[in-house]
C-alpha cells in the first residue's frame, strides 16, 4: 500500500481551540509578537518543540500506575536501569530530571577552567553548561551541514580533519569530546555510524573519553538504517547498540526519544567519574535511584525507550517531516534539505527577501503563521543568536534566519499536517504584505524567550 498510516489509534483525546484571525491578531499584539508569550490554549497546532510535548502510550500510562515511589532502591529504578543498559550497555546509569541536568553534572565533574570540549554542534544548553564552567565549547560540523539547500545523507557529521588538527594542538586541554545525534542545531540532521566510529578513534588516540548527546538516538539509528551502506537489514536496536558501543558515556534528554514529558539521564563507564557525578546528584537532584524524578517517571521512560525503537513508529516519524518538506519545496518554499528527524526548518530570509535580518524575518514568519492559522513555531535566527557590537551597540545578524517547526511525538495526525502545510503556503502567498519587526524591550540574556516586538513603521 502507498498510504503510510499513523501506527497507533487514539484512546484519549484533548480538544484544541479554534480562534478567528481577528482574535489571533489581538492575541499577537498582546503577546508583543513573541510566540513564547502566547498562552498555549490560544494555539491550535503547537510546533514550538518536540521536547516533552509528545503523547504517551497506553503501556506507558499503565506502567506509571505501578511506579514504586520508595526513596531508595525503588523497583522502578531497576526497570529503568535495565532498559537503558539494554540499549547503551553503559555501566553507570544516573537518572536526572532532564537533559540539561545531566549536562550540568557531567561538566561540573569533568571540565575545568580553560578546557575545550569539541562536538559536531553543541546544543544551546550544552554549550551554556560548558561555558558556565569557564571552558570552551567548539563546533566542528562538516561544511555541508551549514548549507541549507545542499543535499547530503549525513549533514550532522563531524569534520574529522578539523577535529584531528584541533586534537593534535589542544588534546591536553580536552577532558572529553561529544557528538549530538541527531544534530538539532544543524536542522535535526543525522550522523553516520562511520563518523561516530572515526570520532571515537580520534578521541581515544589521546585517551579522551567520548560522550554522545543522545536525545534523538533512535531517529539517528533509523537514518543509518535507511542511508548507510551495510545497515539496511540490521535491526534498529542493534544499530543503536553499535552507536553507543563506540562511546564512553552519554547525556540524554528523555523528553525526546524516551517519549516522556519529563526525564533524562547521564550514563558512563568510568567508576570515579560516576562516583563524583552521583555525589553532585545527591546534592542537587536527589538520591541516585530517582535523580529528581518520581518512580512513575522512571517506569514511563523504561517503556518509552522500548517503544521508540519500533520500526513502524520510526518510519512514520521520519516520513512526517519528509512529507511536509516535500509539499513546501513543491510550493517553492526554501527549507533545510533533506529534512531531519524531528522538525522542518523554513528559510525565512528566502521567504521574506524584502525584510532585512535587522527586522527579524524569522520572527515575522512565526507571527504570521500564528495569525494565519494558529500555528506556533520558533525563530532560530537573529533574535535567538544575533549579537550586539560592543562598541556601536548595533545588531550583528546570525548566520541564518530560520523558523523551526518541531513535531511532538505521536500527537498530530496527517490532517493536522495537511492543514499546517496549507497555512504555510497561504502565508507565502501573502508574503509581500508582511512587515518587519523591531525589538522594543529585551532582557540581558536569552532574549528570544521574553523580548517584546512591534511592527516597523
Ligand atoms: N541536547 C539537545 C540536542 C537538545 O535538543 C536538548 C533540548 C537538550 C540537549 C537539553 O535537554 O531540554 O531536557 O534539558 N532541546 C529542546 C528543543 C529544548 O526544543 O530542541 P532538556
Amino acid at each position: 500500500m502507498k498510504s503510510l498510516i499513523e501506527p497507533f489509534r487514539i484512546k484519549m483525546v484533548e480538544a484544541i481551540r479554534q480562534t478567528t484571525e481577528r482574535e489571533r491578531t489581538e492575541i499577537l499584539e498582546k503577546a508583543h509578537y513573541n510566540p513564547f508569550l502566547i498562552k498555549a490554549e490560544d494555539i491550535l497546532i503547537d510546533f514550538l518543540t518536540d521536547s516533552g510535548t509528545g503523547a504517551m502510550s497506553d503501556k506507558q500510562w499503565a506502567a506509571m500506575m505501578i511506579g514504586d515511589e520508595s526513596y531508595a532502591g525503588s523497583k522502578s529504578f531497576f526497570r529503568f536501569e535495565k532498559a537503558v543498559r539494554n540499549i547503551t550497555a553503559f555501566t553507570h546509569i544516573i537518572p536526572t530530571h532532564q537533559g540539561r541536568a545531566a549536562e550540568r553534572i557531567l561538566f561540573s565533574v569533568a571540565v575545568k577552567e580553560g578546557d575545550k570540549v569539541p562536538s559536531n554542534t553543541h546544543f544551546d544548553t550544552t554549550r551554556a553548561n560548558i561555558e558556565f564552567n569557564r571552558a570552551e565549547a567548539v563546533d566542528f560540523v562538516i561544511p555541508e551541514g551549514k548549507i541549507p539547500t545542499l543535499e547530503h545523507p549525513f549533514k550532522g557529521n563531524m569534520d574529522l580533519g578539523r577535529l584531528a588538527d584541533f586534537l593534535e594542538k589542544h588534546h591536553e586541554q580536552v577532558p572529553l569530546g561529544m557528538i549530538t545525534v541527531t544534530n538539532n542545531s544543524g536542522g535535526g540532521q543525522p550522523v553516520s555510524m562511520e563518523n561516530i566510529r572515526e570520532t571515537s578513534k580520534l578521541l581515544h588516540k589521546y585517551d579522551i573519553p567520548f560522550f554522545i548527546d543522545a536525545c534523538r538516538f533512535a531517529e539517528n539509528a533509523y537514518f543509518i538504517k535507511l542511508r548507510e551502506p551495510g545497515y539496511g537489514d540490521r535491526d534498529v536496536l542493534e544499530i543503536a547498540r553499535e552507536m553507543f558501543s563506540y562511546a564512553d558515556g552519554c547525556t540524554m534528554s528523555a523528553k525526546k526519544d524516551a517519549m516522556v514529558n519529563i526525564g533524562g539521564f547521564l550514563a558512563m563507564n568510568d567508576e570515579t567519574l560516576a562516583m563524583n557525578a552521583r555525589n553532585l546528584l545527591i546534592l542537587t537532584e536527589g538520591f541516585p535511584s530517582y535523580g529528581g524524578l518520581a518512580g512513575r517517571d522512571l517506569e514511563a521512560m523504561a517503556v518509552g525507550l522500548e517503544e521508540v525503537l519500533h520500526e513502524d513508529y520510526l518510519k512514520y516519524r521520519l516520513r512526517t517531516a519528509a512529507y511536509m518538506g516535500e509539499r513546501l519545496t513543491e510550493a517553492g518554499i526554501d527549507i533545510i534539505r533533506p529534512t531531519g528527524g524531528h522538525a522542518v526548518y523554513i528559510d525565512a530570509k528566502a521567504f521574506y527577501p524584502h525584510i532585512p535580518p535587522s527586522q527579524f524575518p524569522g520572527q515575522v514568519l512565526c507571527a504570521e503563521l500564528y495569525r494565519k492559522g494558529g500555528i506556533r513555531g520558533v525563530e532560530i535566527g537573529s533574535v535567538m543568536f544575533g549579537k550586539k557590537d560592543p562598541e556601536t551597540g548595533s545588531e550583528i545578524p546570525a548566520e541564518m534566519e530560520l523558523v523551526r517547526l518541531a513535531f511532538p511525538r505521536r500527537m498530530y495526525t496527517q490532517s493536522h499536517f495537511d492543514y499546517a502545510i496549507e497555512v504555510i503556503i497561504e502565508t507565502y502567498g501573502d508574503r509581500d504584505r508582511a512587515r518587519g519587526l523591531k525589538i522594543v524591550w529585551e532582557p540581558p540574556f536569552l532574549r528570544h524567550f521574553t523580548a517584546k516586538f512591534s511592527p516597523v513603521d
